[in-house]
């Protein structure tokens, strides 16, 4: 039998991130300039039902007997065991990769997720929907995450552009006109799951101050939703810039994260803010332009660890 393989795209949050928590509206693509990658490799020759992950990114070289029941890799073979009514897999290695930054906001820990279920379900020969593979990946995200809103797993599954409201229709957009992106990483770790727990602290303290910031943030992305449609970049340069200023009361921003959207704006960005949960990974600007070195080169002189530009564009649906 063959080695399979499947492959899954990073993601990036364009407004609404922590809101979104709260049933607010956010909006978030597909970046497929970086993806994970899930081999199947059936093992001949090993013991029975043996089960081996390698992920050389981290380091991890182990059997599955041997792996933690609630390691993600594990609740996620067992998730796929559940969804096609198997009780084990056959002898197989699993050989996970990924070029998406760790820990930054672009949806690694999902895209991990996503390509090996994708890769087990067609090496057993039973293929999941979109929408079954990212109820799937919910169910491990809220081991990484805590409380996730199920946008990263729902972008990255669905690999469109979508407005996003946990627990409504999700809407996927229709673009008309592209729009130019350039997402730089402050090389900063990130946790979102502290990031998400403390919001959730600060709401819980003071409500009456931090849900009118959550409404707040759910308006732009309201409104960012058409002018993302319609490519009017002017409208959305100045709802990122109003979304940044919510998210820094949320106290997610951090002085790096400044850093790099000044230098973005300085370079001529339109607009340029955090993405995803703060206090570190990556911001995100957007170029008046497809001509987006100016902003590259900006970015990486103030510090920026590398630079990703990509296009929402109607190819990108
Ligand atoms: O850090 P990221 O991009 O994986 O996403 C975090 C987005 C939050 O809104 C902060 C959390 C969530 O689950 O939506």
């Amino acid at each position: 039998m063959p080695a399979i393989y499947a492959k899954a795209p990073g993601k990036i949050i364009l407004f609404g991130e922590h809101a979104v928590v709260y049933a607010q509206p956010a909006i978030a693509m597909p970046v497929s300039k970086v993806y994970a990658t899930t081999r199947v490799i059936p093992e001949v020759t090993g013991s029975k039902n043996q089960v081996h992950i390698k992920a050389p990114d981290i380091q991890l070289d182990v059997d599955l007997a041997d792996l933690d029941r609630e390691h993600p890799f594990a609740v996620t073979i067992q998730q796929v065991l559940n969804a096609v009514n198997l009780d084990h897999l056959p002898s197989l290695t699993l050989l996970i990769s990924s070029t998406i930054p760790i820990a930054a906001g672009m949806g690694s820990s999902a895209a991990i997720t996503i390509a090996t279920i994708r890769a087990l379900t067609d090496f057993l020969g039973k293929p999941l929907t979109a929408g079954e593979t990212s109820s799937l990946a919910f169910e491990v995200e809220k081991i990484h995450h805590g409380t996730p809103s199920g946008i990263d797993n729902y972008v990255i599954a669905h690999q469109k552009p979508v407005f996003f409201t946990h627990g409504k229709p999700i809407e996927h957009l229709e673009i008309q006109l592209p729009t130019h992106w350039v997402i730089a990483d402050t090389g900063e770790k990130t946790s979102t799951k502290d990031t998400v727990a403390d919001v959730r602290k600060l709401q819980a303290l003071a409500p009456e101050t931090y849900h009118p910031i959550f409404e707040q943030i759910g308006q732009i992305a309201f409104n960012a939703r058409q002018a993302l449609i319609a490519g009017n970049t002017d409208l959305l340069g100045q709802l990122m810039g109003e979304n940044q200023r919510l998210l820094e009361q949320l106290t997610v921003s951090s002085p790096k994260l400044g850093e790099l959207i000044s230098a973005a704006l300085a370079a001529g960005a339109v607009g340029a803010k955090l993405s995803g949960g703060g206090r570190g990974g990556n911001v995100i600007a957007l170029a008046p332009t497809q001509n987006t070195q100016s902003i590259e080169s900006a970015l990486l002189e103030a510090g920026a660890t590398r630079v990703i530009t990509t296009t929402l564009s109607k190819g990108e649906k």
